[in-house]
């Protein structure tokens, strides 16, 4: 049984956010699309019961995100209640990874993202608030753990980070292909369109160096290949691929399944429900999946 929309989209991967909480407040934040005032989170059982229903309907990959997941003290109680996987994976933003990477990876998480917009402390701190040493540690505790390979996100802002991505490829270069750098694009959720970098720049920057360049066939994504490191960029913003090669479902910290990132009209709350009735509101859900930029 695969969950396929009215766009021909079949639906492989879910997109779950365990909390709204986070520790970091970094000036891009978009809390996964999911950025109203609310507090009631979902418990682990409601999210391993939503995971249920999504393999019975064809789902192999996780992915946990918040806010900040490690948040959540029951996050490894919640990956090892989970059913087989093919992927089990998270984006983090690395300040807890230092102290926890060995549990989580003991409970079956595969590998995570690590959000890191800088290597300066100076610039770290005044986009997230935050300590990079203690992202830095979390960055080496992961590859230790073989929570491999490690993605580092880097979302890039003009006049701060743009000028730092040979930084970033030389720094990634020392772990050996265990660390591959993802570049995104900036979408402004909060009026930050002045940090917009011209992707289209940072393309070319990618092709001149690059002695390799792949594309995956989800949100047409370009890997580069450039001396010995691998570099991710992720465009989504008028991206017409970016929605006609979305396989996510996404999944809000108080349990409502939400089909498409830019929209929050389409909502299906399955909080609390029986596994039964979440199969049959997933069905329903993918019956509301539209692309936002249909190209
Ligand atoms: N634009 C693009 N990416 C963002 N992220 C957070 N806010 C934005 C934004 N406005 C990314 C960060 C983080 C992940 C959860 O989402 O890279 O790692
Ligand atoms: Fe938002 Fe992630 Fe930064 Fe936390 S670490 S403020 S959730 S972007």
């Amino acid at each position: 049984m695969q969950l396929t929309d009215d766009y021909g989209r079949t639906i492989k991967s879910l997109r779950i956010s365990l909390t709204n909480r986070c520790n970091l407040r970094c000036l891009y934040c978009h809390r996964e699309g999911d950025n109203r005032e609310l507090k009631n989170e979902s418990t682990a059982e409601t999210f391993v019961n939503i995971v249920r229903a999504a393999k019975e309907l064809g789902v192999s990959k996780v992915k946990f995100s918040g806010g900040e997941p490690l948040m959540r003290d029951d996050f490894e109680d919640i990956i090892r209640a989970l059913p087989e996987l093919k992927d089990i994976s998270a984006t983090t933003n690395g300040t807890y990874l230092e102290k926890r990477a060995q549990s989580l990876a003991d409970s079956g998480l595969n590998r995570v993202n690590i959000s890191l917009p800088s290597l300066s402390p100076e610039k770290y701190r005044g986009v997230t608030g935050g300590d990079v040493n203690t992202v830095l540690k979390g960055i080496d505790a992961a590859v230790d753990c073989g929570l491999t390979p490690v993605k580092l996100n880097m979302v890039l802002l003009k006049g701060i980070n743009d000028t730092g991505i040979g930084d970033m490829m030389d720094f990634i270069r020392q772990y050996d292909g265990n660390v591959i750098l993802q570049l995104i694009e900036l979408m402004d959720f909060r009026g930050t369109s002045g940090y917009s970098v011209d992707i289209d720049g940072v393309e070319k920057f990618l092709e001149s160096r690059a002695s390799e360049v792949r594309e995956r066939s989800m949100h047409r994504r370009r890997k580069y290949f450039i001396d010995g490191v691998e570099v991710e960029l992720v465009r989504p913003i008028d991206n017409s691929h970016f929605c006609a090669n979305c396989t996510r479902l996404r999944v809000t910290s108080d349990g409502k399944l939400k089909p498409c990132l830019l929209r929050n009209d389409n909502l299906v709350d399955v909080n609390n429900k029986e596994p039964q009735e979440i199969t049959g509101l997933m069905k329903f859900a993918m019956g509301n999946r539209e692309p936002y930029y249909k190209g």
